[in-house]
């Protein structure tokens, strides 16, 4: 696998993709953010109308096609990168990822993906699943009430109304789901860093990181 790869994991809100997002851009490499892909696969079956709980309805995904440019996502050439955020889309993608042949699909896409160039890929299972031997696995972790802080921003900079009760609520449900199913669930690589990034600014934790990398690469 030629190339740098470097993985990062966390659980929701704990500021993987925006981080990742950074230092690609600060490096130069190439960012691949996981859940955008999970999220368009739920938002196209939302569309599509299926039922989301069967998961023989997901054969759609042989001929969709998911592809990323830059920081945008798009699915059959359809840019989705704002579409893919929508409440409904968040509130069904903990079901969706949950179905194995829904990851199999997306995990050989993340593979592939990954294969030539210096990489950052953000997710639940990268250093576990998709990148077991990448050169650096990170996981980022902050409380529950920092991350939901950190949503609740988020949603209300889009101008969209909640309470920050309700992130939390959310942000729990989604936590308990993604950590306790079958397949994949979110687990810290036995050789992950863990960084708690609860009182560390966003420039902090980017720094720290590029650090380590460098620390790796000599
Ligand atoms: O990072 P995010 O919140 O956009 O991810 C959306 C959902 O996708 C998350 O609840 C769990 C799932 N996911 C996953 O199962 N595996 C990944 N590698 C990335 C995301």
């Amino acid at each position: 696998m030629p190339g740098y790869k470097l993985a990062i994991d966390g659980p929701a809100g704990s500021g993987k993709s925006t981080i990742s997002s950074l230092i690609a851009k600060k490096l130069g490499w190439t960012h691949i953010d996981t859940g955008a892909m999970y999220r368009a696969v739920t938002l196209q079956a939302i569309e599509l109308g299926i039922n989301l709980n069967d998961e023989a309805s997901y054969r759609f995904l042989e001929t969709s096609k998911i592809h990323y440019d830059f920081d945008r996502i798009f699915i059959n050439d359809r840019d989705v990168t704002e579409g893919i955020r929508s409440e409904g889309v968040t509130n069904n993608v903990s079901l969706v990822s949950s179905f194995p042949y829904v990851r199999k699909k997306l995990v050989d896409l993340q593979k592939m993906a990954a294969e030539y160039g210096n990489i950052v890929m953000d997710g639940r299972d990268i250093g576990t699943v998709v990148l077991p031997h990448a050169d650096l696995k990170i996981f980022l972790t902050a409380n529950v009430e920092e991350r939901a802080k950190r949503r609740f921003k988020e949603l209300t900079k889009k101008g969209k109304e909640t309470h920050l009760s309700k992130v939390i609520e959310d942000i729990l449900n989604r936590d308990q789901k993604d950590s306790t199913r079958k397949e994949s669930p979110l687990r810290i690589a036995d050789d992950a860093i863990v960084l708690d990034t609860t009182y560390l600014t966003i420039d902090e934790v980017v720094n720290k990181i590029i650090e380590l990398t460098d620390k790796k690469e000599n």
